[in-house]
């Protein structure tokens, strides 16, 4: 592991770019512009055409990418076999690693795998799934994802309502007094960022906002880091 996100502050609003956005005939390049521009996590999103509709990118992508950048890899699993295939995403340089409650395997034993093998764990939820369906896993997790589309695809458009999931998860952390990041996945941009943040989420993933982003993509990572207010008023 070369990062930490146990040592990303939890009240700290955090950019993660979701490469599915980039080009990826200069994914290398692109990578290292959204970290320069201060992005400190990379959002690798896998796809099995399995637990979702798509096919995406895998472990040799990832390795690649590893050998040339030093951001905080987030792995975002949208795999049916998480547990199978942990050892493999961890070797290609994973930091941490999300998985969802929608998968086969056994979420206590994917999340123990993860972290005997040095990574840090989240689980994620489609959105028709209920917030308490993680509650029980909590204590365990660095990390909720809560989904604002349905995961498979990028550039679709922001679900409003999935804010009181983020919302139920920010107090339940809060009640519990537990150390786990809440991130948000899904048609962020600047339009709704404002408002995931003041319902509780503190990392943000966004691909088309921020590789697309129409005045560049260093704008795309700073509009995302101006809600930092909007978390402080939230608490
Ligand atoms: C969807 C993925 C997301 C997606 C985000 O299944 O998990 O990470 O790529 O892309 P945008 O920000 O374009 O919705
Ligand atoms: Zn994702």
């Amino acid at each position: 592991m070369q990062q930490d996100i146990r040592n990303f502050p939890q009240d700290k609003i955090v950019v993660s770019p979701s490469i599915l956005a980039a080009d990826f005939c200069e994914l290398g390049r692109e990578c290292r512009e959204v970290v320069d521009a201060g992005a400190k996590m990379l959002h690798l999103d896998v796809m099995d055409g399995k637990m979702v509709p798509n096919i995406s990118f895998g472990v040799p992508v990832i390795t690649s990418l590893r050998k040339k950048n030093d951001a905080l890899f987030d792995v975002h699993l949208m795999i049916d076999r998480p547990l199978f295939y942990t050892p493999a995403f961890v070797k290609a340089g994973a930091d941490h690693i999300t998985f969802h409650v929608e998968s086969s395997d056994d979420p206590d034993k994917t999340i123990d795998a993860i972290h005997s093998h040095g990574c840090t764990a989240g689980m994620s939820l489609r959105p028709g799934t209920p917030a308490e369906a993680l509650f029980p896993y909590l204590d365990k997790l660095d990390l909720v994802l809560v989904m604002t589309v349905e995961p498979g695809f990028g550039g679709q458009s922001f679900m409003a309502d999935q804010l009181p999931k983020i919302a139920a998860f920010r107090r339940e952390i809060i009640r519990r007094n537990l150390k786990c990041h809440i991130e948000v996945d899904g048609g962020i941009s600047e339009k709704n960022a404002d408002l995931v943040v003041s319902h509780g989420a503190n990392l943000l993933v966004a691909g088309t906002a921020v590789f697309r982003h129409p005045e560049g993509m260093e704008k795309g990572v700073r509009v995302l880091l101006d809600t930092q207010d909007k978390f402080d008023s939230a608490l």
